[in-house]
Order: C-alpha cells, then sequence, then structure tokens
C-alpha cells in the first residue's frame, strides 16, 4: 500500500456560488466542475492546484455534516483528503494500529472515488479522508 499525493482540501462553505470566485477567478484555480453527492448531503465543487485540488463542500440540506459542521464552526477547512493505492488495505492498518475509523468499509464518494474517513480524534483533530480513484 502506498500513499500518494493530497487528493484535496475539502473546505465548509454555506455556498458554493457565494465563494467560486475567489477561489477561481482571484486566486487563479482552475474549475474543473460540480456534482452533488447524495449520500452525503452535500454539493461540492472542484478546483485544480497543481496535482491536487481544493474541494469546497456545501450542505444540501439542514442534516448535513456540512450543514452541522458550519453550525458549530463555521466555514473552514473541513477535512484532508489522501490518496492511496490500496484503500482496503490502507483501512485494516488504521483498524490495527487502533485509529478510529468513521468507515470501516469504502464507500463511493464525487468522481466515483473509493473514500473511508478517519475519526478527527485520531489524527490530532483533523478529519481525514482516505481515496483512491476507482478506476
Ligand atoms: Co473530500
Amino acid at each position: 500500500m502506498s500513499v500518494e499525493k493530497i487528493a484535496h482540501i475539502g473546505i465548509a462553505v454555506e455556498s458554493i456560488e457565494k465563494w467560486i470566485s475567489f477561489y477561481r477567478d482571484v486566486l487563479g484555480l482552475e474549475y474543473t466542475g460540480s456534482e452533488d453527492v447524495p449520500e452525503q448531503k452535500v454539493r461540492v465543487a472542484f478546483l485544480t492546484i497543481g496535482e491536487s485540488s481544493i474541494e469546497l463542500l456545501e450542505p444540501t440540506s439542514e442534516d448535513s455534516p456540512i450543514a452541522k459542521f458550519l453550525e458549530t464552526r463555521g466555514s473552514g477547512i473541513h477535512h484532508i483528503a489522501i490518496q492511496v493505492d490500496d484503500i482496503e488495505a490502507a483501512l485494516a492498518r488504521h483498524h490495527d494500529a487502533g485509529a478510529r475509523l468513521i468507515d470501516n468499509e469504502p464507500r463511493i464518494g464525487a468522481h466515483d472515488m473509493k473514500i473511508a474517513f478517519i475519526h478527527p480524534k485520531t489524527s490530532g483533530g483533523v478529519l481525514i479522508e482516505l481515496c483512491q480513484p476507482s478506476h
């Protein structure tokens, strides 16, 4: 199992429409599209930065985890996504090390990536998303 790169940094915002112009027009990142992830009740917008991306996350319902995050912490960095080449092996390693997993099994996230979240209590306060392209 190898760790490949920071795939993206997830930033929770109340409105993608409101903040996209900063990231795209002012910061100058290339906007590559948006998609709804109904399972997580979010809409995401991706902006490329080198080999990585910024992922803006907007809640699509009041009971979205992102809505709860915004309520308690306000907008800001929500998670860091780390790309691995074998997410099942990575999860097994976390499990063996006693890490607290939010997902014991990978699920499908934006861009058809296999994803799994590691609890911030395990990582010094940062929500970590492991991800692996499913193709
Ligand atoms: Co993400």
